[in-house]
């Protein structure tokens, strides 16, 4: 079985597709680390994350060992990912690895949860269960500053709120596989929610499909 976990920048989708994970002894994938390795590699390349051949390089040079790299969680990560992901060679070099984990989870677990921007409509569209988990903008920036002064660095809440507008924009708008929730989707808006309100809801509504 295969629950496909989409939306927006700090919307809680990782936090609720791990949980679901845990609960359901299935294995996780957070695809966005994937691009985050790319914009990663990148940079440490020197390339530039708009210019298609190096991008589509460093997507090509992304192994399982990339995704454990510290580095990987800044925001700077973040959006140079957003930024690489425009690519269409970024996403086919990446699209293979994705579908692979759902359709043999590791471990030999029963099922795959995978997380991201694209996984109900373009990485895995018959997955038995979508959700479109999001977040009005102002609630998702403040969870992002929090979370970021928890880490010890120093925040401009109206910068977090800016750059996380910039990412809404780039991954809403661009050509290839943009984010949008699928039509057979869950969508579940997490803005009056705390993290255990909005895990019991995904559960249920997982646990609905798995009849
Ligand atoms: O989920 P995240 O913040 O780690 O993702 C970083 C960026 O990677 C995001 O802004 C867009 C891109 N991404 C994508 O295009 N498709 C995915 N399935 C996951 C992430």
């Amino acid at each position: 079985m295969i629950i496909a976990i989409d939306g927006p920048a700090a919307a809680g989708k990782g936090t609720l597709a791990r949980r679901l994970a845990a609960e359901l002894g299935f294995a996780y994938l957070d695809t966005g680390l994937l691009y985050r390795a790319v914009g990663i590699g990148l940079k440490r390349a020197g390339g530039e994350p708009d210019n298609k051949e190096d991008a589509t390089m460093a997507a090509q040079r992304v192994t399982p060992a990339c995704l454990q790299d510290p580095a990987l969680r800044s925001d700077e990560a973040g959006q140079l990912a957003s930024k690489a992901a425009i690519v269409p060679g970024v996403r086919a070099a990446l699209l293979e690895f994705q579908r692979d984990f759902a359709r043999t989870p590791p471990g030999g677990a029963k099922g795959a949860v995978l997380d991201g921007r694209d996984i109900g409509t373009v990485v895995c569209p018959n997955a038995a269960c979508k959700i479109f988990v999001t977040g009005s903008l102002e609630v998702r920036a403040a969870r992002r500053a929090k979370e970021l002064r928890e880490r010890g660095e120093a925040v401009i809440d109206e910068r977090v709120l800016q750059e996380m507008r910039e990412r809404d924009e780039r991954d809403t708008r661009r050509s290839s596989a943009p984010l949008v929730p699928a039509r057979d989707a869950f969508v579940l808006d997490t803005s009056d929610m705390n993290a255990e309100e909005a895990f019991q809801a995904a559960l249920a509504h997982v646990r609905s499909r798995m009849g």
